[in-house]
């Protein structure tokens, strides 16, 4: 115990606690009213399990909470201080925002996309990316956004399986100083794709791009554009976006979120965890390319008339001062980053953010993976100068917003370091064994969520039965999000990393069956299989056991090379091994099911006596020998 902090901003608010335990639904219905609503709904949720639908029968529109309501008395006040990655900088006002947004919504129309129809949005960090994903909620589009780091392969999967009918691209993004051609990427990932009628165009660069006949100039388009278009009167649960997300098997799924139910949880959990005021100047550095950038830089930020830091590029270029040199730039007041962001940042040494000044600050936040309770720690004290509060915040792409965070806009309570404290209000997590019972207090267990949330994804995009089989069939009317975690005798949760298939690398989220599959659609390869072991920075990295066909006289380095390259046309540098091990044979169970326990005791270099609990079936002097035969055929082959 003597390892917590109590610290807190001076709010006190008991009454919502009791409020949402007794009556969830009735808690929920009187959050959704912070939100402008066309027409009010005529029941609160409708929960037909799995599937749960919010204010039913209520109108609303998205952009509209997000721009329309605040011109009022924040058309003048910036939303948006843009960063570029060289130094460039944009300030965009709540006025100016809303305009670009009509406009381009005038685009979308004028170039035939119609209420439900999806838009692809191949963007790098730049206003033009909200912008167009505003612009898409506002007519009722639904917007797919996908990371600026992702392969023609992966967009290929994606724009097919959301039959996107227009993408929005840009002639280039900056990361560490290179160009990266997104444009010459979605050309290659949409050959033959006859359902995309048109591409549009940011141009930002001087990289010189080839127009099709599908090509069109963003600018172009913006200039003959009209600035009004009235925000569509959309139903509460009207699909705002699809965000494709790593599982355990196959490809990427597509996450659907509604609008009313996903905008109530974003304005709830804001408020309550970064205690949002209207003087904040508020900077999260994910990438709108992942859930956090769509929930915690456009949605909800916008819906509060909050001001906030964009920033394009990698966070430590030019050099290791580069997120410090922002805060101060811009008089950051809360900061919302990832651990491995931490740790790196952390290794830098305490000098370099010692010698800004981060006075401004108020709040911090972490988010993606657990954070190690010494960075924790770390956080405190040289960034937060031991006055400024740290929530740890644990969520996915599915639960569309927090779920687990210490809450400083609402209440006070003792942190400790690497606990995200307890749920938020109107939501009942509990810890449970293989067969559903909750466990005792400090017991590793399954994180399991027993009631339905307003943020909650309303299915996976065009597949109904892997909605269900995937998060709604280990627990009986409980959704299962895949997590360990466990409940001390305080009741604080500890998120302990991920139960199934679903690696954590530097926070992105990587599904081992869908990298294996890659692997072995290589001509030369018979069976790969691939774990993450721990890394101190990225907190994981992936390594990967290859077995390659008997008739293969190819070297391993070429191999290995090729292999590499794969895995990044096929998927992205995000997935790229750390090491590729070729062996003769896969450590398996009796039932053929990869030990990949053994497979990790290898990669982290420990004796097969340091593997505690092996998967059933096999016998210790079998997986002896496997183990000694796979580190023999690494030591002659690498
Ligand atoms: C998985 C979801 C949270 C939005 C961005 C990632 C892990 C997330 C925490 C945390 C421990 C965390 C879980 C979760 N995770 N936040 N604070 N502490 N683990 O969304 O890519 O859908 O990944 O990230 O394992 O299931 P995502």
């Amino acid at each position: 115990m003597s390892d917590t902090y109590k610290i807190g901003l001076g709010n006190n608010d008991t009454d919502i606690r009791k409020k949402a335990d007794s009556d969830f639904v009735s808690f929920w219905n009187d959050q959704a009213k912070n939100l402008t609503w066309f027409s009010p709904w005529k029941k609160t949720l409708d929960w037909q399990p799995p599937f749960a639908r919010w204010f039913v029968g209520g109108t609303i529109n998205a952009s509209y909470n997000a721009l329309d309501v605040h011109q009022e008395t924040k058309s003048q006040k910036p939303a948006i201080l843009w960063e570029g990655e060289d130094g460039d900088s944009r300030i965009l006002t709540y006025g100016q925002i809303l305009t670009e947004v009509q406009k381009f919504s005038n685009v979308l129309k004028s170039l035939g996309v119609e209420k439900g129809d999806r838009v692809t949005l191949y963007l790098p960090m730049i206003p033009e990316l909200p912008i167009a994903m505003l612009a898409c909620a506002r007519i009722g589009a639904t917007h797919t956004v996908i990371f600026s780091g992702f392969s023609a392969t992966s967009i290929r999967d994606r724009v097919d399986d959301s039959k996107s009918k227009l993408i929005v691209t840009a002639d280039g993004g900056y990361r560490r100083g290179k160009i990266v051609k997104l444009k010459e990427v979605v050309d290659e990932a949409i050959k033959g794709f006859d359902f995309v009628k048109n591409v549009v165009i940011v141009e930002r660069t001087n990289n010189e791009i080839t127009m099709t006949s599908k090509d069109r100039l963003w600018n172009d388009l913006m200039n003959n554009a009209s600035d009004s278009c009235p925000a569509e009167k959309l139903d509460s649960a009207h699909p705002l976006y699809i965000l494709y997300t790593s599982g355990t098997t196959g490809k990427p799924k597509g996450v659907l979120h509604g609008t009313g139910g996903y905008l109530t949880h974003l304005y709830s959990t804001f408020k309550w965890a970064f205690d949002i005021k209207d003087s904040d100047v508020f900077f999260c550095t994910a990438d709108i390319g992942w859930v956090t950038g769509h929930s915690y830089v456009v949605y909800a930020p916008l819906l509060h008339g909050a001001t906030q830091i964009m920033y394009e590029g990698a966070p430590d270029f030019p050099d290791a001062s580069r997120m410090w040199d922002i805060l101060q730039k811009y008089k950051a007041t809360i900061f919302y980053t990832t651990p491995t962001a931490l740790r790196m940042f952390m290794k830098f040494g305490d000098d370099i953010p010692n010698s800004f000044d981060l006075s401004t600050l108020r709040l911090l936040g972490s988010v993606g993976e657990p954070i190690n309770p010494e960075v924790w720690r770390w956080y405190y004290k040289t960034i937060g100068k031991e006055k400024c509060p740290i929530i740890d915040t644990w969520w996915q792409t599915e639960t569309g917003g927090m779920l687990i965070s210490p809450l400083p806009g609402l209440e006070t309570i003792p942190l400790k370091p690497g606990s995200g404290t307890r749920p938020i209000p109107g939501v009942n997590i509990t810890v449970v064994d293989e067969n559903g019972k909750d466990v005792e207090p400090n017991t590793k267990g399954y994180l399991v969520v027993k009631n339905p949330w307003p943020g909650m994804l309303l299915t996976l995009w065009g597949d109904d039965e892997k909605y269900k089989t995937v998060y709604w069939s280990k627990y009986e009317n409980c959704y299962y999000p895949g997590d360990y975690a466990l409940k001390d005798s305080d009741g604080y949760l500890w998120l302990l990393g991920r139960a199934d298939d679903v690696l954590k690398v530097a926070g992105h989220r990587i599904g081992t069956a869908e990298l294996e599959s890659c692997i072995v659609s290589h001509d030369d390869v018979a069976e790969s299989a691939v774990c993450g072991i721990p890394d101190e920075v990225k907190g994981e990295v992936i390594i990967a056991f290859v077995v390659l066909k008997e008739s293969v006289t190819t070297e391993n380095k070429i191999l290995e090379k090729e292999l590499v390259e794969k895995i990044r046309t096929d998927i992205g540098a995000i997935a790229t091994p750390k090491q590729i091990y070729f062996v003769s044979k896969l450590p398996k169970t009796r039932s053929g099911k990869i030990m990949r326990r053994l497979l990790k005791a290898i990669g982290n270099n420990e004796k097969i006596g340091d593997v505690s609990t092996l998967e059933d079936g096999a016998a210790v002097t079998e997986v002896q020998a496997a183990f000694d035969e796979i580190q023999k055929s690494i030591k002659e082959s690498n």
